[in-house]
């Protein structure tokens, strides 16, 4: 394991054109970007906004706070910043009656925040273990690999992070308790896997980093949270756009509009309509967005990301008279 000094690095927003191009900022429209990271998004949204727009941008990490300050002084729209979990920052905005005609979602964790080795995001660099988007959260990956029951361990590592050597690497992770560094948990996850894991390609503790950080930030939770409040602050005709970077994430996103699209829930062998539901939005990638081979190859970290791109619909008019059975 070798420790790099930090490098400041920037974060290359990942599917930008076809975040432009799907989610279709108009001049004057309020859009809100719940992941600001490094702001590579919300720059481009907010050029296309124009003075009479607004952009409001959202991240749980003070850092992304200081960058935010940068990017508001050259928009040329009204610009706004709130640093809290996207899921509360949405509840409160609905609460003050906000209406949104394009909310982005841009998962996961950014390159700054990955380069930032003593941040503990990154299993290439040794530092404390720590993992936490937000640095004032509760929870570190150091409480997680020392207080947290080897079975939960090993449940997290096989959910969040398909691990399929869990069980042994859960074992390693009890058995050096107490880890203090990145370079505890490599060498616990190098332990607990076969050798042709250990010598094999690719590093072998990257799942278990995804899937501890994961753990950390409550990653899923918040997305679970923030999609429906999110698309109850959309007009009719207006876009949710979600980026995602691995299938926990991808498939709650698909699900979720997938639903919204949908209307009708009747069994195939209904001969008609009995639920009345009507569509409430339609898909505007219908299988989704993946990055050209070009963007890949000057960007390998968006190789796994996919773009959806819904839009709401109006309500359908009421078929039936106030009070009747459908
Ligand atoms: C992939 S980066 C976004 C990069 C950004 N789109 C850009 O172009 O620079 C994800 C960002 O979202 C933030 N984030 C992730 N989950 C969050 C949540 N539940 N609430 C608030 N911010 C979150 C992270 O702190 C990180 O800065």
């Amino acid at each position: 394991m070798v420790t790099l000094t930090y490098m400041p690095t920037e974060h290359v927003p990942v599917l930008a054109a076809e975040l432009i191009r799907f989610g279709a900022p108009e001049p004057g429209e309020t859009v809100i970007d719940c992941t600001f990271g490094g702001g590579g998004h919300s720059r481009l949204l907010a050029e296309r906004l124009g003075p009479d727009g607004t952009l409001i941008a959202i991240d749980r990490d003070p850092a992304a706070a200081e960058r935010f300050e940068a990017i508001a002084h050259d928009a040329p729209c009204e610009t706004r910043f709130i640093r809290a979990d996207f899921a509360d920052a949405l509840a409160d905005l609905a609460a003050e009656g906000t209406a949104a005609d394009l909310v982005v979602f841009d998962f996961g964790v950014s390159s700054i925040q990955i380069d930032a080795w003593e941040r503990g995001f990154s299993y290439s660099f040794d530092a404390p273990l720590d993992m936490r988007m937000d640095p004032e959260a509760e929870t570190s990956a150091r409480d997680v690999v020392n207080e947290w029951p080897e079975v939960r361990i090993a449940e997290t590592l096989r959910n969040n992070g398909d691990e399929q050597y869990a069980r042994s690497i859960a074992r390693e992770i009890v058995a050096r308790r107490p880890l203090g560094t990145t370079s505890d948990l490599v060498e616990a996850v190098r332990a607990g896997v076969p050798p042709k894991v250990r010598f094999g390609r690719g590093n072998p503790a990257k799942r278990t980093f995804q899937a501890i950080r994961i753990a950390v930030n409550d990653e899923l939770a918040a997305i679970d949270a923030a999609l429906p409040t999110a698309w109850d602050l959309l007009a009719p005709g207006a876009r949710l756009a979600a980026i995602s970077f691995h299938s926990l994430e991808d498939r709650r996103v698909k699900r979720f509009l997938v639903e919204r699209a949908r209307g009708c829930v009747c069994p195939p062998e209904f001969p008609v309509c009995r639920c009345g539901l009507e569509p409430e939005g339609e898909l505007i990638t219908r299988g989704g967005v993946a990055p050209s081979p070009g963007e890949i190859a000057d960007n390998p970290r968006s190789s796994s990301a996919h773009l959806r791109v819904a839009r709401k619909l109006a309500p359908a008019a009421a078929e039936t008279e106030p009070g009747a059975q459908s």
